[in-house]
């Protein structure tokens, strides 16, 4: 069932605007990602990226716009010729049980394929609100690529993990490549070049005082599954998002699947820029190739994304309508 907003009780639109404005949330509108010789090992110790640049962004409740309890999400970003390498600091409480994935850290990582897919909701493709659409050309425009979607209870603290051939799926490890239109149409890379493109290890500090979950991951820049996976430019930008779920979201069960943190205050994505040698970077092509042309101020050295920062004044009709139904089901 699809509500449209002239349905919805002006009340219930003035609470979900409410909860949405009155937490404090801040993200970053850009990550920059540099090209590296050196490589990061991927062994969940972070002593290797002291010299890369560190982005720090608030996470907030996907669905409900709630602050995460702890500390702000920190990331880092470097390239090689053939890999992607990310570092996620995640601030948190350690928690791990190897029979039960919902009472281990879990995180995800999300980039924009389809020109109208939006952070919020998995690409939010309106003819998915419930279930895949019968027709899946309806919905192409709205995909986005899941990967590193990673549950950890059949893992080992600074262990590698690699990649898998043939499907998303990661039978040993379970950090899948997935891709979606919506939560309610997800699925494992399964194409017929799909593979499970991502590497990891993940670790748990508490040196500082303040404890964190470590989650170091690389992709390949390209991949052969162009159906299921986005590919990685070298001095292209690309909307990026994270997801981080707590282990203690809920003492007795762990996390639920609807209760996850998300970067760009669950409303935007994080422009990701993979910087050439240059330092520079140029807007991605559009996917439809309609447009062709860039303003001169777009082009590569000065990206000028729009500002997000006052969010409210942004918020279209489908997040009114968003935050409405979040509301609803928060409410039953
Ligand atoms: C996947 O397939 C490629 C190409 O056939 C091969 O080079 C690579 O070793 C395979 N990787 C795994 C993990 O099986
Ligand atoms: C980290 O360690 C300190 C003591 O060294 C402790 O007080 C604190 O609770 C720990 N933090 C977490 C999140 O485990």
């Amino acid at each position: 069932m699809i509500l449209s907003r002239p349905l919805l009780p002006s009340a219930l639109l003035a609470l979900a605007h409410l909860n949405f404005t009155a937490s404090a949330c801040t993200s970053v509108e850009s990550i920059s990602c540099s090209p590296m010789n050196d490589a990061p090992t991927l062994d969940g110790d972070n002593s290797d990226w002291s010299s890369v640049e560190t982005f720090e962004t608030s996470l907030t409740g996907a669905l409900t716009a709630a602050p995460y309890p702890n500390d702000n999400l920190k990331v880092q970003c470097v390239y090689d010729d053939n890999r992607i390498y990310f570092l996620f600091e995640v601030p948190g409480v350690y928690r791990f049980d190897t029979t039960d994935n919902h009472k281990c850290a879990a995180i995800s990582t999300m980039f924009k394929m389809g020109e109208e897919a939006m952070l919020y909701n998995m690409g939010n493709c309106p003819m998915a609100a419930t279930s895949c659409p019968s027709n899946p050309e309806d919905c192409v425009d709205y995909k986005v690529d899941i990967g590193g979607h990673w549950e950890l209870a059949t893992t080992e603290m600074g262990v590698a993990y690699g990649i898998n051939n043939g499907t998303g799926d990661d039978a040993v490890a379970n950090k899948d490549d997935e891709y979606a239109v919506s939560p309610y149409c997800r699925f494992d890379d399964d194409d017929q070049n799909a593979a499970n493109e991502w590497a990891g290890a993940w670790a748990y500090v508490n040196e500082t005082g303040v404890g964190s979950y470590i989650f170091e991951m690389s992709r390949l820049l390209s991949t052969a599954s162009t159906e299921s996976d986005a590919q990685l430019v070298p001095g292209q930008a690309i909307d990026f998002g994270f997801a981080f779920w707590d282990p203690y979201e809920d003492e007795t069960n762990g996390w639920s699947d609807i209760g996850h943190y998300v970067t760009g205050c669950a409303a935007d994505w994080i422009s990701l820029q993979l910087v050439d040698k240059n330092g520079e970077v140029a807007p991605a092509p559009s996917p439809s190739g309609a447009e062709t042309t860039a303003a001169p101020s777009q082009i590569a050295g000065e990206t000028t994304a729009p500002t997000p920062s006052s969010l409210a004044f942004n918020l279209g009709p489908q997040y009114y309508l968003s935050f409405a139904l979040a509301a609803l089901v928060a409410m039953m």
